[in-house]
């Protein structure tokens, strides 16, 4: 059973991280028979920034196992917003007397840290501001995993600016494996967090600025996995680089497999979903197995 928060790609081991991965397929089968492991634990779901995929697939799946949840999305709603501005470390202690877990995504790193160090049940983050997002890293290994039937020993092209909660996790998330070579297509002068990079022994990571520099460093055909973030443009144009269709037929493997945490972004052109390996909307789906692995982590 876990009773520690969840904040960091680093407050899980590898070995724990394996063990959400059976959950999660273990998931099914609790969901299609019915079976409650949670009934009688109430989750606490606040998001102060919006969220599709996280927030309802981290609500669903406490359901479909039993459980029952509450929260809010607006400080309004509770007495942090205006007019009355409770502090989120008050917050923290009354709500931790109505729930069993709590699951937080905010923009605003310093309240969220409040939080987590008033609140008395155990934090997952759930995205916190441009730092870490570490159950849709869980996910994205998960996939990989399935997908291509390992996650060591592979070559990952992530299109996005580099120092983004889902990038920063995954990098640290794929540390955990051996022999991983990451390429990043960003614009020029962007770069890693320091504190990511200082961490990173088992990946190594080359950046690129265009897509004719790595089309013609002859790196493309050895990718296997394609993830597809998002470029916050201050250079070029929007759509610059997008991942389209001639790009993907005449320069990469066809069995590459494309993965992107979404929302949808200029550089996932539409075209790409009758792609084969467009695994995006799988990825998302499989997003409830492993929110549903990590509750049955923290309360089995
Ligand atoms: N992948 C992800 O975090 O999506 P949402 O913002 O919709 O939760």
């Amino acid at each position: 059973m876990l009773s520690k928060n969840l904040i960091s790609i680093n407050d899980i081991s590898k070995s724990e991280i394996l063990e959400i991965f059976d959950l999660a397929d273990y998931s099914s089968k609790v969901f299609s028979e019915h079976k409650l492991p949670l009934q009688g634990y109430v989750l606490g779901s606040f998001f102060f920034q919006s969220s599709t995929r996280t927030q309802f697939s981290f609500q669903s799946s406490f359901v479909k196992l039993g459980g029952s949840y509450l929260g809010c999305n607006n400080r309004e709603d509770i007495r942090c917003g205006y007019p009355y501005y409770e502090s989120m470390d008050d917050f923290a202690k009354i709500i931790s007397n109505y729930c069993d877990l709590i699951v937080m995504r905010s923009d605003n790193e310093e309240e969220m840290k409040q939080f987590i160090e008033s609140a008395e049940v155990p934090v997952i983050s759930a995205g916190c501001g441009k730092q870490e997002h570490p159950t849709q890293a869980i996910l994205d290994l998960y996939t990989i995993n399935k997908l291509l039937g390992r996650v060591s020993n592979m070559s990952l092209l992530i299109i996005g600016t580099p120092n983004q909660r889902t990038i920063n996790s995954l990098l640290l998330g794929l540390n955990l494996w051996e022999n991983i070579e990451v390429i990043i297509l960003c614009q020029e002068g962007d770069t890693i967090k320091e504190n990511i990079e200082k961490q990173l022994n088992n990946v190594s990571v080359q950046l690129f600025s265009s897509w004719d520099d790595l089309i013609n460093s002859g790196k493309l055909l050895h990718i296997n996995v394609v993830y597809i973030g998002e470029i916050y443009y201050d250079i070029y144009p929007v759509n610059h680089y997008m991942l389209n269709n001639h790009i993907l037929k005449n320069y990469f493997s066809p069995n590459v497999i494309i993965l992107s945490p979404l929302p949808r972004t200029n550089e996932l052109s539409k075209e790409i979903d009758y792609h084969q390996g467009a695994k995006y909307f799988w990825q998302a789906k499989k997003g409830l197995n492993i929110r549903a692995g990590i509750y049955l982590k923290y309360f089995k």
